[in-house]
């Protein structure tokens, strides 16, 4: 055994146990065939390919040269609790006040945070799926049972009041999903929210975890509607956002959670001992996102809109494409099990995670297998890139695709 392989062995179980990130694997495998030459286009990150807007920025250069080099409170700092509190108010009809608002390291880290304050090992937490890939592996490391729930293409991937509470046990603690949804697209309506909310109110010890950071990237017209916003339900809702996707600042690293106060004091304890508080010059940036102007953001989004229009329809164009229309986020998310089974003489592809890496090995496209997010019949195409960039993609997949038999 060599060296490395041994040391892996030390590593703590709870870390063996977990899958690596397929979004982040699939973008290192990209990263190395363009480093050997090979005009490589990545469709793998969920990452916006627009800049952060100039007034965030200006307020991120401010703070630097403000001096706010410090040490941030816990649970952030109180202007910035206080612009979340009134985003909430504004945009999801939320009532919380500072003190139900922790400010963390990215949406993830909210997440992370909640499961780990709410979740028992053995307790089962349901996630609609088609998921987002961490959903699962947060869950594990809480030592919780993740249960899946899939949501039927047919239905636009959604799940309905009968499933869930077919799946509602005496153990289940939390319900998580997202919505608009990474990787379908999908968006919940505030009927079909409702509806999932009335199962709820029958099951009282039962947590809501409502991932909202693609709420700004919603093609609807009918915005987004937060389960938390339902009084019968607002003390068990848990909403997370940040500032990643719509305001383009993936890097800034800032979202938060609002929550009932012993939820968000149980957040503070736990990130007091692991993480303090997230960087305080994006911190200040992000006060300038949620008081600001939402026009860069919703110009953003009607970017998305119309590539979202263009890849769609130049997926339902590939033979076996099986293609829903995403209603939000920026991603594709195409049903390709007809090409399981196929060979292109040399490689049989048996699955999406096969199909993902065939592709990029002979289009030199970089996708993501469905595997990873509950859905192994599907790739996830991201469109948050160039127009010219997602036509030349598709063309490529779609003359690759020609050789399967
Ligand atoms: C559904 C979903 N939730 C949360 C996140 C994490 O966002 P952040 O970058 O703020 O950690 C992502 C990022 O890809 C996501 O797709």
């Amino acid at each position: 055994m060599s060296a490395v392989a041994e040391q892996t062995q030390l590593l703590a179980d709870r870390i063996t146990a977990l899958e690596e990130s397929s979004t982040l694997a699939m973008t290192k495998k990209a990263r190395e065939l363009a480093a050997l030459g090979h005009k490589v286009i990545s469709l793998s990150v969920g990452e916006p390919d627009f800049k952060t807007p100039a007034h965030i920025c200006e307020a991120g250069k401010q703070a630097i040269d403000d001096g706010f080099h410090g040490y941030s409170p816990v649970a952030g700092f109180p202007d910035l609790r206080q612009a979340i509190a009134d985003k909430l108010r504004r945009d999801n009809n939320i009532d919380w006040q500072p003190e139900n608002i922790v400010v963390s390291t990215g949406a993830k880290h909210s997440l992370a945070n909640a499961i780990q304050v709410l979740v028992n090992p053995g307790d089962e937490v349901i996630i609609f799926a088609p998921y987002w890939v961490s959903y699962s592996e947060m869950v594990k490391l809480a030592e919780g049972k993740a249960v899946i729930v899939d949501g039927a293409f047919e239905n636009d991937f959604k799940v309905i009041p009968e499933q869930l509470e077919a799946a509602i046990t005496p153990r289940t603690k939390v319900i998580m999903y997202a919505s608009p949804n990474n990787p379908t697209g999908s968006v919940y309506s505030e009927a079909e929210l409702r509806a999932l909310g009335a199962v709820l109110e029958k099951h009282e010890d039962v947590f809501v975890l409502a991932d909202e950071i693609y709420e700004y990237i919603n093609f609807t017209g009918n915005g987004n509607f937060s389960m938390g916003s339902i009084p019968a339900l607002k003390e068990r809702v848990i909403t997370v956002n940040g500032v990643a996707k719509g305001f383009a600042m993936t890097g800034w690293r800032i979202g938060f959670i609002g929550a009932a106060k012993w939820i968000t004091q149980g957040v503070e304890k736990l990130q007091g001992q692991v993480t303090s508080g997230t960087c305080s010059i994006a911190q200040k940036a992000a006060v300038a996102a949620f008081t600001g102007t939402l026009e860069p953001t919703m110009e953003m989004a009607k970017a998305y809109q119309r590539r979202r229009d263009l890849v769609v329809k130049l997926l339902k164009d590939i033979p076996g494409f099986k293609v829903n229309v995403p209603q939000g986020a920026f991603y594709a998310f195409p049903d390709v099990s007809y090409y399981f089974g196929k060979s292109d003489g040399e490689n049989t592809i048996n699955n999406s995670d096969d199909f993902s890496l065939w592709l990029l090995n002979n289009s030199y496209v970089s996708t993501v297998a469905g595997s990873g997010f509950g859905a192994p019949d599907c790739i996830r195409i991201s469109t948050a890139a160039a127009d010219e960039k997602l036509e030349e993609a598709v063309a490529r997949i779609k003359k690759a695709v020609e050789t399967l038999k």
